[in-house]
């Protein structure tokens, strides 16, 4: 059941729990996200960065996919088509686009002009019925070509973009996209302590989810986490997976070769992998 992520995130934050949002990267991801959640009774958020949307033929063919594939599969749990880091224009193109959920990712702009695009977007996305993260403090690492250097946020600059309204916020603690370097310093839970204490019942959002050790991923929960973000695991799941089956001659037996054969173990992986992030984020049996 296509919805916008409002109602599932209020209630991950009030029962304690994190939603997961997965990066979808083609129509088996999609497929492999949506029996899982389905599977375990889990709200889930599918996840669309630009460039994968730019991938999978553009925002419309995905939000249509998506839909098609909910109502196809018979999804009964609560699914978010949500755009992951979206710039001013891919906001609006994704609302076009029959998305239910954007994220306007502002963070990169001085931020008078962030909390001004914020309001903008989120006057628009609510009028419409749609869900709207914002960002503050950006994310390290790299995504889709955008290197972000993983500052932790400002809890003051949180309070204001919190009170335009917006449903879900995304604040810098330390978090990186893609592996975690061996130095890595670990989450800020100062941070994330002040951003909460600052924005009350916002439901906050944690990128970067592959590769935090579990022991932190249960901790920023405790302190206002509601949805949780994971796409790098997966892609190493399923080319580990794919790897293999390759590699051990698979796809030359027979009828190995075909996509339906060639992809199913990758596939797996990915559906183990969701699985599990679902199970250490509590979101199984929440739908
Ligand atoms: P990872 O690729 O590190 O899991 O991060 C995903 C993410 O935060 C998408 O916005």
């Amino acid at each position: 059941m296509i919805v916008n992520a409002k109602e599932m995130l209020i209630k991950a934050k009030a029962g304690h729990y994190a939603v997961g949002h997965f990066n979808i990267n083609n129509l088996e991801w999609t497929k492999c996200v949506l029996l899982t959640a389905q599977e375990l009774n889990s709200p889930v958020i599918l996840g669309v960065s630009e460039g994968a949307g730019k991938y999978m033929g553009g925002f419309k063919t995905v939000a249509d996919m998506a839909k098609a594939m909910d109502e196809s599969l018979k999804i009964t749990v609560p699914v978010a088509i949500h755009l992951d880091h979206g710039t001013y224009e891919g906001a609006y193109a994704c609302i076009k686009a029959g998305f239910s959920s954007i994220m306007f990712d502002g963070s990169h702009y001085p931020i008078q002009e962030n909390l001004e695009k914020t309001r903008e977007l989120t006057h628009v996305a609510h009028a419409l019925g749609l869900s709207i993260e914002a960002e503050v403090g950006a994310i390290g690492g790299e995504e889709d070509g955008v290197i972000g250097m993983g500052e932790c946020a400002d809890p003051e600059e949180c309070k204001v973009i919190a009170e335009l309204g917006v449903d879900m916020l995304a604040a810098g603690i330390g978090n990186i996209h893609g592996k975690y370097p061996a130095n890595w310093k670990g989450l800020s839970f100062e941070t994330l302590a002040e951003v909460q204490k600052r924005t009350g019942e916002l439901p906050l959002v944690l990128h970067g989810g592959s590769g935090i050790p579990e022991d932190m991923i249960k901790k920023a929960i405790s302190l206002g986490v509601s949805k949780i973000n994971v796409n790098t695991e997966c892609q190493i799941a399923f080319a580990e997976a794919t790897r293999k089956y390759i590699e051990a001659g698979k796809d030359l037996e027979g009828k190995g070769f075909d996509p339906r054969k060639l992809l199913a173990p990758g596939a797996d992986a990915i559906k183990a992998t969701v699985k599990a992030k679902m199970e250490l984020f509590g979101s199984v049996g929440k739908a």
